[in-house]
């Protein structure tokens, strides 16, 4: 019994290291009229958010060549010799590993021992070590530490007795875990082969071929026309023809969704990097997902939202669920659902909810929020929370992925693509469907007046003029990035609303620019973080005028100023007391309270920026990060 348990705990741990080490990649492949490389290094680029320690190729043209090497795409290009990979179709991939193991051998693709066979993935196989012993006794000569090399032998064993696409099926009926893969056959050099289970991945159907993808911005450059994988499916694609098929053969139907994302969109738009392009992308983004939900004054989800009257008048409790900058953004919609549509709400992380026995009442509703529709713990938790019953909505950034197609309501963000890891418009848009939200169940509820909605309505209209100004004048957050890029450390202090934008400004700074940050609800300070207080340490508060708590805030700032502190403030126009105080102010323009936090954190998303730009951070790839974090 207690071998077993033993047996049990260091198979969990050493699956949890084959977790950090082999996942968070980007798969691209092109079958088609045109050269494959320069499609596949273009794709790969715009997927390099996904990982960055090392890239390669493969080319199917007779035979399948193989070129990669550690690095980044633009390193990797230079150390592989290119004059080799011609040819219509192939393959490419770019890894993601927090440590070891970044190695030429571990890159991608990997081959079988005959080099017939090219794999790229993205995921994790569980069962990895147990068919690799299989394949080992069977006389398979493993060339790297990978688990995905598993598949390319276990494909070639099968391929032994059965055509290309039948030893893949059979293949991944062995194989226990998250898959996106591209593979190809040398035996079959008009064909590609896409498989899904549990990692994302596209379809593309071009005018001058196809592709697979792990994400939509590797592919705007040559299509909108995308068919989002299912489980347990696999595409064969030739360089006219999709079909799709289930794992014990049977043809399956598919739709192919047009997007209207424009490759520009995805591009940086003469920005020095994405996410400044997207912080200054949000006066357009909120506009686009406010735009036709607000109509003759009111709120209208249409049906996207999928609860009838009936169903808002009985919610007897609400539980947001999301990991890191979403489930920031959760906190300020709990704050909103509680205040103002008096709907008790807790928040959970989608990686704790997972893992409980929450209490789910027959009319509790789970929200999940997520940019990717892609992040591992948010996808579980709902699947968990539709398990036991509960009715489920998801707020969401990308059409069709996979967090929208457990939901039984989606409500889209229309941030347009999100490049730069740290999240900076998802955000911002996603506060901005809580707030729909929000008046929504609260007239729908009457928990509040006809002229309060009135007035939530009209201050949502201004925030993109009024985010605009923040952009405009941002001088003094320059002039602090200035100053203080090279301390070490910084404490970020809010209340109510605001306590999560304090979170959030920490989490954007500690992500970019690698300095310790920590936010706190700003009376917390007194209960321990003031002891960390000297001449070294900048505070920011985010300190809007309310009615409030705003008296109390001056209080902490005295408190920071008495132990020799530096204070950054974030202040409502017009006030006359904070720059009394503070070092310096950075003002945002006056409007509801519940609506300050969207204005409050954009100011902290440039001093970020700015910070990690002077320390030259690699600001859209930060390390050890991924954008889209598809393991637990
Ligand atoms: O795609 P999601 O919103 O589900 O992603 C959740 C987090 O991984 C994400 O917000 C992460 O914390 C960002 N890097 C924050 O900038």
């Amino acid at each position: 019994m207690l071998k077993n348990h033993w047996t049990i705990l260091r198979k969990q741990y050493a699956l949890s290291v084959l977790k950090v080490v082999f996942d968070m990649c980007g798969i691209v492949g092109y079958i088609g009229n045109k050269e494959a490389m320069p499609v596949l290094v273009s794709g790969l680029k715009n997927l390099e958010y996904r990982g960055y320690d090392s890239a390669g190729f493969a080319i199917i043209n007779k035979r399948i060549i193989i070129e990669k090497d550690i690095g980044k795409i633009d390193d990797v290009q230079k150390k592989i010799n290119a004059s080799l990979l011609k040819g219509f179709s192939g393959l490419a991939h770019c890894r993601w590993a927090t440590h070891g193991n970044v190695t030429k051998e571990n890159a991608h693709p990997h081959a079988d021992c005959s080099n017939k066979i090219a794999i790229v993935h993205n995921g994790i196989i569980e069962n990895y070590s147990e068919l690799k012993e299989k394949l080992i006794q069977k006389k398979h000569v493993f060339r790297s530490e990978t688990d995905t090399e598993v598949i390319a032998h276990l494909i070639e064993e099968f391929h032994k007795k059965l055509g290309f696409e039948d030893a893949v099926k059979n293949a991944l009926k062995e194989v226990k875990g998250s898959y996106a893969l591209g593979v190809a056959c040398a035996e079959e050099p008009g064909k590609l082969i896409a498989a899904r289970n549990e990692s994302p991945l596209i379809v593309g159907k071009g005018k001058n071929g196809m592709f697979l993808a792990s994400d939509i911005p590797a592919l705007l450059e040559y299509t909108n026309k995308f068919i989002y994988m299912h489980d347990k499916e696999i595409a064969v694609i030739t360089k006219d023809t999709i079909n799709i098929f289930d794992l014990e053969g049977k043809k399956k139907s598919f739709k192919i969704s047009t997007l209207n994302w424009s490759k520009e969109a995805a591009e940086k738009g003469g920005f020095k990097h994405f996410m400044l392009k997207e912080i200054y992308e949000q006066p357009r983004a909120i506009t686009e997902t406010i735009d036709e939900r607000l109509k003759n004054g009111d709120v209208v989800f249409e049906k996207e939202l999928n609860l009838t009257d009936d169903e808002i008048l009985k919610i007897d409790s609400i539980k947001l669920i999301g990991c890191g900058t979403s489930w920031h953004a959760a906190l300020v919609g709990k704050f909103m659902f509680e205040e103002l549509a008096k709907i008790p709400t807790e928040v959970e992380y989608a990686s704790e909810f997972r893992y409980r026995n929450p209490i789910l009442k027959p009319n509790t509703i789970v929200m999940a929020i997520s940019q990717s529709g892609e992040t591992a713990d948010t996808i579980a938790a709902l699947k968990e929370a539709k398990k036991n019953g509960a009715k489920t909505i998801s707020i969401c950034n990308v059409k069709g992925s996979s967090i929208t197609r457990v939901s039984d309501g989606v409500v889209y963000t229309r941030a347009g693509p999100e490049i730069g890891v740290a999240s900076t418009k998802a955000f911002t848009t996603q506060l901005t469907v809580l707030y729909l939200l929000t008046i929504l169940f609260s007239k729908k509820r009457k928990t509040l007046n006809d002229k309060q909605i009135k007035d939530m309505i009209y201050g949502i209209r201004k925030i993109p003029l009024q985010i605009a100004s923040v952009l405009n004048e941002d001088f003094e957050v320059v002039n602090c990035a200035e100053l203080y890029h090279k301390r070490t450390n910084s404490l970020y202090l809010g209340r109510g609303v605001n306590f999560p934008i304090a979170l959030e400004g920490a989490l954007k700074l500690k992500e970019v620019s690698y300095i310790h940050a920590e936010g706190y609800p700003a009376a917390e300070m007194k209960h321990g973080p003031i002891a960390l207080i000297d001449e070294h340490m900048p505070v920011v508060f985010i300190a809007p005028h309310d009615i409030y708590t705003y008296s109390k805030i001056l209080g902490n700032i005295e408190e920071v100023k008495a132990r020799g502190g530096i204070v950054i403030a974030i202040a409502t126009e017009g006030d006359k007391e904070i720059p009394k105080k503070a070092d310096h102010t950075i003002f945002i323009p006056k409007t509801l309270y519940t609506l300050s936090s969207i204005l409050a954190v954009v100011p902290l998303q440039l001093l970020a920026y700015h910070i990690a730009d002077k320390l030259g951070r690699t600001i859209d790839q930060p390390k050890n990060l991924a954008k889209v974090v598809t393991v637990e």
